[in-house]
């Protein structure tokens, strides 16, 4: 089964070709970046607008790469929430549209199911069962993963994400949007222990994350320096990206330790910082854990993801359309809840 996947939730249009049996075979992004810049922020009316312009361009280019018609697309799986409502029925309108006309079936996509199964993209993949660390500008969570559709939550931020800490701390130092790379960047030059910032809910006994009060230290902190002076924001930066780093890993580990599995998956644009993977790294080597990640170009937003889960999906016979909605705020437990997923079965890979 040959499939289309197409992600458009925020301000990143992907489309991609992933074949049951080859894998991945095509793929195009755009990033809408550099329009939403000027504002700090995306801005959801212009994302939208500029959905509707990229989707098609860049699927007839995937289709182009591989020398197919579109006749050759089997199934096609849309995002349909969580994200902005007036980005996401860009995606899922035309994805409706095209099962509509070319007889094939369309199955909806959460998001973040996407993030999670998108390290079975990677070789090797990781087997189940495993705990997810799901970092991304909008979601910073631990799952249990028994197996597609199976997914039991450990733990999540009661208030900002991670990456919306990352790019918080970026506008404050003058990094503009998204910040989580330039900060990533900025922290190497730093030195350590030159600031100290809180590590939130460290010691909270549970699994949840709090980052809002990071990004209070880190305004404090920049008020109190040279804003002029590079090395004094790069140890600003340093102490940042440690403090965060030091409580994803802390309870990661701690997951692993309390679901006795050994087998961690990091997923999500956070997932991509350089600091993270190597602490984990470190940590697993040390500890004896399995450590995951997708390819650094799937960990922020991309429609090879959606197409893979939306492959688990098909197959356990889900099916979306001719009528359609969008679930701009959606659980993944509910969107897992059905065993749809779980009907899909067998191991992962
Ligand atoms: O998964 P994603 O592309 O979109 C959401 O679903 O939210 O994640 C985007 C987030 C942004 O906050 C961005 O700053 C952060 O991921 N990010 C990073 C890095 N690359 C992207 N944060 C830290 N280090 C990175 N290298
Ligand atoms: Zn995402």
């Amino acid at each position: 089964m040959r499939l289309l996947g197409i992600e458009t939730s925020c301000d990143e249009t992907g489309l991609a070709l992933y074949d049951e049996a080859r894998g991945l075979l095509a793929q195009r992004l755009h990033s809408q970046v550099d329009m939403h810049r000027a504002y700090g922020g995306v801005v959801p009316e212009l994302a939208s607008r500029d959905h509707i312009r990229r989707v098609l361009p860049l699927l007839d280019e995937c289709l182009e790469e591989v020398r197919l018609g579109r006749e050759a697309i089997d199934g096609i799986a849309v995002t349909t929430g969580p994200g902005l409502a007036g980005a996401l029925l860009v995606g899922a309108s035309i994805g409706h549209a095209l099962g509509l006309a070319l007889g094939r079936p369309v199955v909806g996509v959460h998001h973040l199911e996407g993030h999670l199964l998108s390290p079975l993209l990677a070789d090797p993949a990781p087997a189940f069962p495993f705990v997810a660390l799901l970092v991304s500008g909008g979601h910073t969570q631990l799952m249990r993963v028994d197996g597609f559709g199976d997914y039991r939550l450990l733990g999540e931020t009661v208030d900002d994400a991670a990456g919306e800490a990352f790019d918080k701390t970026a506008q404050l130092l003058g990094l503009g949007y998204p910040g989580g790379p330039a900060v990533s960047r900025l922290a190497d030059s730093g030195r350590p222990g030159a600031f100290s910032f809180p590590r939130p809910m460290l010691h909270s006994g549970n699994l949840d994350f709090s980052f809002s009060g990071l990004k209070t230290a880190v305004l404090t902190a920049v008020r109190r320096i040279e804003v002029t002076c590079e090395q004094a924001r790069a140890d600003v930066a340093r102490a940042f990206v440690d403090a965060v780093v030091d409580v994803l890993a802390a309870k990661s580990r701690a997951a692993l330790r309390a679901t006795q599995l050994a087998r961690l998956v990091v997923a999500g644009g956070v997932g991509a910082n350089r600091q993270l993977r190597a602490r984990l790294g470190t940590a697993s080597a040390a500890e004896g854990f399995e450590l995951f990640f997708p390819p650094l170009d799937l960990c922020t937003d991309n429609g090879a993801m959606i197409a893979r889960a939306g492959l688990v999906r098909l197959r356990a016979g889900q099916r979306s359309g001719p009528g359609f909605s969008v679930h701009p705020r959606w659980p993944l437990e509910q969107a897992a809840g059905s065993d749809a997923g779980r009907a899909a079965g067998g191991a992962a890979g």
